[in-house]
This record gives C-alpha cells, structure tokens and sequence, in this order.
C-alpha cells in the first residue's frame, strides 16, 4: 500500500481477499525416483498460508533430505507413506555432504507450522528401513529424523515412524509446541539393538507432549540444556531408556533446565524410568523437575540420579580437578509404582561392553533408587509415594550417600534397604 493514498473499500477488500487466500500443494510422485526435488522445485509458492500434502495411497520416495524454507502459517500432511532410501551409502553421503541441515527433515525458523500424519495403519508412515543400520551396527553419519530448529507455535501430531535410523525429532531453539498422538516404532525385529534412536529432544521453551507412544532404544524423551517449561504426560515408553533430564555440562559447559513436569506414563521394559544425568566438571543448574504418577513393568533403574555421568566404555571417569558441578534444585519422584528387573544375569541390549556402559559400581540390581551426587551442589530432592517389588521377589534397595546430600530425601540415604522416611 502506497502511503498517503487512501484505498477504496473495494481494493481494500480485493487486499484482504488476496492475503487470506489458502493454497494447497500436493506433492507430485513418480515411481522409481526421488520425490523430494519436486516439492523442493515448487515450495517457494507455498511458504505461508498453505498446505503441503502428501496424499493418501502414494508412497512418496524421500530419497534426499527435504530442507524446508522459513513457513509461516503452513500445515504440512502426511496422508500417505514417505520411505528413505534403502540405500545405506546414499543416506551417508547426504548426512556427510557439506550443505546437510541437520536432519533427513528439517524445518528452520518461521511461525505457525502443523506436521500432521493420521491414525490408519495402513498409510501415514515414514519409513526409516532401520534394521539393516541396527544388524550392521552401522553408526557412521546416521541422519537426525525430524529438526524444528527456532521455530515459533508448532503442533506435531499423528505422526508414525517406522524403523527410524536413529534420533526422531529434535526441537533446538523452538517454542510454544505441542506434540500429541504420535507414535514411533524403533523396535527391532532380532537381538541386533536399534541405539540412538531417541523419541522426542526438548530442548526450547513451552513444550506439551501428550499421549506419544514410543518404542525404542535410546531415551524416550530428553530435556536437554536451554530447556524451560516443558510438560510430558500420558505417555508409553517401552524399551527406552526412561524420560530423562541431561545430560547437562559435558566438557564444564553451562547447563540450564527448568520447570519440567513428566507424568502418568508406562514405561515397559525399560531400563531407566526416571533419569537425570550431568558430567562432572558442569556448571549452570537443573531447576524444579517433577516425575509424578510413573508405573514401572520391569525396569532395572526405576529413578536414578547422577552427576557423574560417563561413557563407561570410554575408559575410566574423567579426573576432573573441577571444584564445580551441575547444580541440581528441587527435584520431586512422586507416585512411582511397579517392579524392578533384577533377572540374574539379564542384561539390556545397548550394552556391548565390559563393564556395561550402564554399570554402577556397588549396585545391586534391586535399587528403586539411586542417587549419585556430588555433596553441596543437590538441594531438596525428593522420593515419595513410591511401591516396587523386584521380579526376584527380593526387597527392595536404595542407594545414596547421606555425606552428599542437604535434606530428607524421603527415604534412608544409605546402601541399603529402602526404608521410607516423611520426606
Ligand atoms: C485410497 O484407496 C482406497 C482403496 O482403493 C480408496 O477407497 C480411497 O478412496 C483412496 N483414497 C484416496 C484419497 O485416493
Ligand atoms: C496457523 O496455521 C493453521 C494451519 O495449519 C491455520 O489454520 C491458522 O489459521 C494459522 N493461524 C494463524 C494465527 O494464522
Ligand atoms: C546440497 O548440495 C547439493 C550438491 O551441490 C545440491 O544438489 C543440493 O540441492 C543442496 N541441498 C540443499 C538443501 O541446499
Ligand atoms: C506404509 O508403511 C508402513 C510402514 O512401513 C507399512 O507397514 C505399510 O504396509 C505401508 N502401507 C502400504 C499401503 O504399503
Ligand atoms: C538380525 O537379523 C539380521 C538379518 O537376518 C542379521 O544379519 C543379524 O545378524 C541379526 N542380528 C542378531 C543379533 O541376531
Ligand atoms: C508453558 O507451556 C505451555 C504449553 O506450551 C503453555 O500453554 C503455557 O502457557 C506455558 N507456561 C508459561 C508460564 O509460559
Ligand atoms: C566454576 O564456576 C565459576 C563460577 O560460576 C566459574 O567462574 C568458573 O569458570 C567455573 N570453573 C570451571 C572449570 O568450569
Ligand atoms: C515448577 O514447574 C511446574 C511445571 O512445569 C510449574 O507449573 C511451576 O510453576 C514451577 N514452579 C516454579 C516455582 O517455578
Ligand atoms: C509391555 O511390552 C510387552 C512387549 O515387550 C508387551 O507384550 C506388553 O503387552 C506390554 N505391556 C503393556 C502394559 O503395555
Ligand atoms: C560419600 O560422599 C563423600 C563426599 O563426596 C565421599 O567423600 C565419600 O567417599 C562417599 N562415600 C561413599 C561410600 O561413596
């Protein structure tokens, strides 16, 4: 509009009419080629009030990785199957090229973008082709799912991944999302593990993740540094490794978690429930972080706690001459009920090493709860209303060390039985 020229109401009409108009792109399909230069080709168009669509009864060949521009007010629909290329060396050369965004898919800055998938089992999946990665062991410039990196007001739901490579979606920098309905399949068909295949990263602000439903081999979700509000519930998780907090302050870097709340969910054969993890030598501080209403079905670390992660595979813990650590404040496990894996000898598939990577020295198998804390740096963390039995039968252990912590943490802080205390 030309200033100082008034409009008549007609063209100003004519104006609205233009700028509400909602365009929708089905994306084209040939058989037997890659899909993605197509939409590449004609996105442009469709940057902001439209919808890109992948329609039903098509599977779509993602056979290079679709690197959205900035969207504003876009819904993108997977109504039918996108496939990656079965091709290992051609998913590597992409993940290694110079000019990779950071994930098979990804979706950088903007406002207002919808990823919608649907609830029939026949169509809406992507398909990872996982397992020969998993068989082959193969870790070498595995690609990230799904990126929102910086964007603002997202809803992602009634997304279904099938066999994914390795990490789903990862949300760096982004606000104001809601994740819900979404299922991820990471489950492999043999004893070959599917490692890394990490559910959800929440690593931005204002995030509502509601009735996923995720099968894997890696976290189920992790709240990762930069992280502040961020709600998880009604949830299943089932072979992960629980919905975790870190790992925060590798290399002495600052951490900053707060105002977390994870609640009502399964988790099924996992080995970790509840986690938290910092390296030795961190800075900054995890704030206010709630698990509340947790049943847990065979899981060998139903809550554990440590500021002292390592890779053990790795070698020893890294001597660190730090004075500092990761500090950890007001932290509530609420309402955990379940039983504790403690099958002599089982041993969870990701680990593939001596000791397992997962190993805590002194650990007996039966512990509800470990916490592995460095003295002054833990304030007002917190078990209650916790039931657990061990699949053995045999009573359940705590392990803590009361010289490391500052308040009652609601049971006897020793090595030894779990005992309850008011807390
Ligand atoms: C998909 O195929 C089914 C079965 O052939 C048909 O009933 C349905 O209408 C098709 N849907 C679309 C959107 O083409
Ligand atoms: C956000 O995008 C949706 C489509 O996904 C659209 O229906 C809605 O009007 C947009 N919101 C605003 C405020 O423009
Ligand atoms: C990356 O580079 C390749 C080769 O130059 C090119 O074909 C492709 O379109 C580029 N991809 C992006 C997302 O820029
Ligand atoms: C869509 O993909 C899923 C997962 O790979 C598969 O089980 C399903 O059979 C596919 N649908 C069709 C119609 O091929
Ligand atoms: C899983 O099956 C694949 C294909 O049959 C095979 O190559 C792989 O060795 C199997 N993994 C294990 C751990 O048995
Ligand atoms: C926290 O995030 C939720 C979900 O995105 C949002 O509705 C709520 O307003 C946020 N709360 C604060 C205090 O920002
Ligand atoms: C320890 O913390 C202090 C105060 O925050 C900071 O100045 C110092 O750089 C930290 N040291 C290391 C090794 O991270
Ligand atoms: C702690 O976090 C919860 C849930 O995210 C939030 O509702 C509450 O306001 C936070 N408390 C404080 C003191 O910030
Ligand atoms: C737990 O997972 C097993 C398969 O590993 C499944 O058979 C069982 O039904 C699951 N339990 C629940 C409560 O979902
Ligand atoms: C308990 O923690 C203190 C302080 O870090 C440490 O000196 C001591 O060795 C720990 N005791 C055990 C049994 O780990």
């Amino acid at each position: 509009m030309v200033a100082g020229i008034p409009l008549s109401f007609p063209v100003l009409l004519a104006y609205a009419a233009i700028a509400g108009a909602w365009s929708t792109f089905v994306v084209p399909h040939t058989e037997d080629a890659d899909d993605t230069p197509a939409l590449m080709a004609a996105i442009s168009d469709y940057t902001s009030d439209a919808s890109i669509v992948f329609e039903a009864n098509t599977t779509y060949n993602v056979w290079s990785p679709l690197t959205f521009p900035l969207l504003t007010n876009v819904e993108v629909v997977i109504s039918g199957n996108l496939t990656y290329p079965t091709s290992i060396e051609t998913v590597q050369g992409y993940v290694a090229a110079a000019n990779y965004s950071g994930a098979w898919f990804s979706f950088t800055r903007g406002n207002n973008v919808t990823l919608r998938g649907n609830t029939d089992p026949d169509w809406g999946w992507v398909d990872g082709h996982g397992q020969q990665w998993w068989d082959l062991m193969q870790q070498t410039n595995r690609p990230q799912g799904w990126l929102f990196k910086d964007v603002t007001n997202v809803i992602i739901r009634d997304m279904k991944l099938y066999k994914p490579i390795a990490w789903n979606f990862a949300t760096t920098g982004s606000s104001n999302m809601h994740f819900f309905n979404n299922i991820i399949l990471a489950g492999s068909d043999n004893a070959s593990f599917p490692f890394n295949t990490d559910g959800f990263s929440a690593g931005g602000t204002n995030m509502l993740f509601e009735n996923n439903h995720v099968v894997n081999g890696d976290d189920c979700l992790t709240v990762v540094s930069g992280a502040k509000n961020i709600t998880w519930r009604n949830g299943y998780c089932e072979g992960s490794h629980g919905l975790s907090v870190g790992s925060l302050g590798e290399g002495g870097q600052v951490a900053s978690v707060e105002n977390v709340l994870c609640e009502n969910t399964i988790m099924n054969r996992t080995l970790y429930a509840a986690r938290f993890k910092s390296w030795t030598g961190g800075n900054g501080a995890a704030i206010n972080i709630t698990w509340k209403d947790i049943t847990f079905i065979d899981v060998m670390f139903p809550i554990d706690v440590t500021q002292n992660y390592w890779d053990q595979e790795d070698g020893p813990p890294p001597s660190s001459s730090s004075v500092n650590e990761t500090h950890i404040e007001n932290f509530l496990f609420d309402h955990f009920v379940g039983v504790i894996n403690d099958t002599p000898g089982y041993v969870e598939g990701s680990c593939v090493t001596d000791p397992c990577w997962y190993y805590v020295p002194g650990a007996t198998g039966k512990e509800a709860v470990i916490f592995d804390l460095y003295p002054d740096t833990a304030t007002n963390i917190v078990v209650k209303n916790l039931v657990a039995r061990t699949l053995s039968g045999a009573p359940v252990a705590a392990m803590c060390n009361s010289s490391t912590i500052s308040n009652d943490v609601g049971f006897v802080c020793w090595n030894g039985p779990y005992v309850p205390t008011p807390g």
